[in-house]
C-alpha cells in the first residue's frame, strides 16, 4: 500500500462555547486569548509546524472572527510598518502565508463527530489530521508531527494520548484500552471508553487529553452511520472506538503538556503557564 503525504488538517470550531457566556455571545471561544494569541492560533501553528499546508475550519455563523484572523489585513500591515510596529504581527502574517485556509459551516452544533463529517468533501479519501479548537499542547516537537511520524510507519490512524496514574482523575476523561507494541509509548488501540467508572479505567493508564488524531479515510463511513450518543450529540470518540475494532489504530503517548481552554479556570491556568514561560511572572 502506498503511503500518502498528509497535507490537510481539520479544526472544529462550531460549538456554542456556553461555558464562557456572555463573552462568547459575539466572540468565538476559540479566539479567546492566551496572552497575545488566540487559542486557535496555537493549534494552527502546531499544524503548520507539522507540515500541514491546508486547513479547513468547521465553523458557524458566530465564528467569523476566525476567518478574519487568518486573512491578510493589508491596511493594518502597512500602518504597522509605518509606525515601526510590524514585528507584533509578523509571525501571524508569516503563518498565514504558509497555509491555505478553507471554511465550511456546521449549521447546528450536533457534536464533534458531526462537525468533522462536515469536512468530508474537502478531505476526500486522503489521510488527514484533526484537532478540536480549544486545546493547546506545549511540546518540543509539535504533537501532530509526533503522530504523523507514527502514521508514516504504520499507515494507520493514530491518536495522541497521555498517561496518568491517578485513577480518580482517569474517570474524568476518555480512556484508551489496548496493548503495548515493541516501540516505547506506542500502543495498539482496542477500545475507547468515555469517562469510565473507577473500576473500569484503562489498565494502561491512557487518556485522551487534547484531541489530536491522524485519520485514514476509514473514519468516514463510520462517522456517517454513527448515531447520536450521550447528550444527543454525534461523538467522534464513538466512531473512533468503532474504527479501533475494525482497522489497525495506534495510540501515541506524546511528549508535551496539554492545556484545556474550554472553561474559565482552565483558560486562566493556561495563560499563567505561558506567562511564566515567557518570563512575565515570577
Ligand atoms: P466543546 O464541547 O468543548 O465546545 O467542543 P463547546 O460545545 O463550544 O463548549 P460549551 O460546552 O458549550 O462551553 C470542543 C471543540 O469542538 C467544537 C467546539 O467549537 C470546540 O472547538 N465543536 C463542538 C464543534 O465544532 N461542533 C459541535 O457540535 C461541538
Amino acid at each position: 500500500m502506498t503511503k500518502q503525504i498528509v497535507t490537510k488538517g481539520v479544526i472544529t470550531v462550531a460549538g456554542l462555547g456556553t461555558r464562557f457566556l456572555p463573552v462568547t455571545k459575539a466572540m468565538p471561544k476559540e479566539m479567546l486569548p492566551v496572552l497575545d494569541k488566540p487559542v486557535v492560533q496555537y493549534i494552527v501553528e502546531e499544524m503548520a509546524a507539522s507540515g500541514i499546508k491546508e486547513i479547513i475550519f468547521v465553523t458557524s455563523s458566530q465564528k467569523r472572527a476566525i476567518e478574519d484572523h487568518f486573512d491578510h489585513d493589508r491596511q493594518l500591515e502597512s500602518v504597522l510598518k509605518e509606525k515601526g510596529k510590524y514585528d507584533s504581527i509578523k509571525p501571524l502574517v508569516e503563518l498565514i502565508d504558509k497555509l491555505r485556509f478553507f471554511y465550511t459551516r456546521q449549521s447546528e452544533p450536533l457534536g464533534n463527530g458531526h462537525a468533522l463529517l462536515c469536512a468530508k468533501e474537502f478531505i476526500g479519501d486522503e489521510p488527514f489530521v484533526f484537532s478540536d479548537g480549544d486545546s493547546i499542547i506545549d511540546s518540543q516537537v509539535p504533537v501532530i508531527k509526533q503522530l504523523l511520524d507514527i502514521y508514516y510507519k504504520k499507515n494507520a490512524s493514530v491518536i495522541g494520548v497521555q498517561s496518568i496514574d491517578n485513577k480518580t482523575d482517569m474517570t474524568k476523561y476518555g480512556n484508551v484500552y489496548g496493548t503495548k507494541t515493541d516501540e516505547p509509548k506506542i500502543y495498539k488501540v482496542e477500545k475507547f471508553l468515555e469517562k469510565p467508572s473507577i473500576e473500569e479505567v484503562s489498565p494502561l493508564g491512557l487518556i485522551v487529553g487534547g484531541m489530536r488524531y491522524v485519520f485514514t479515510k476509514d473514519i468516514w463511513p463510520l462517522l456517517e452511520k454513527q448515531g447520536r450518543g450521550s447528550g444527543g450529540e454525534i461523538w467522534l470518540a464513538d466512531a473512533a472506538n468503532q474504527l479501533s475494532q475494525e482497522k489497525p489504530f495506534y495510540a501515541c503517548e506524546y511528549e508535551g503538556k496539554y492545556f484545556d481552554t474550554g472553561n474559565k479556570l482552565a483558560l486562566l491556568k493556561t495563560a499563567m503557564y505561558f506567562a511564566k514561560k515567557e518570563g512575565l511572572l515570577d
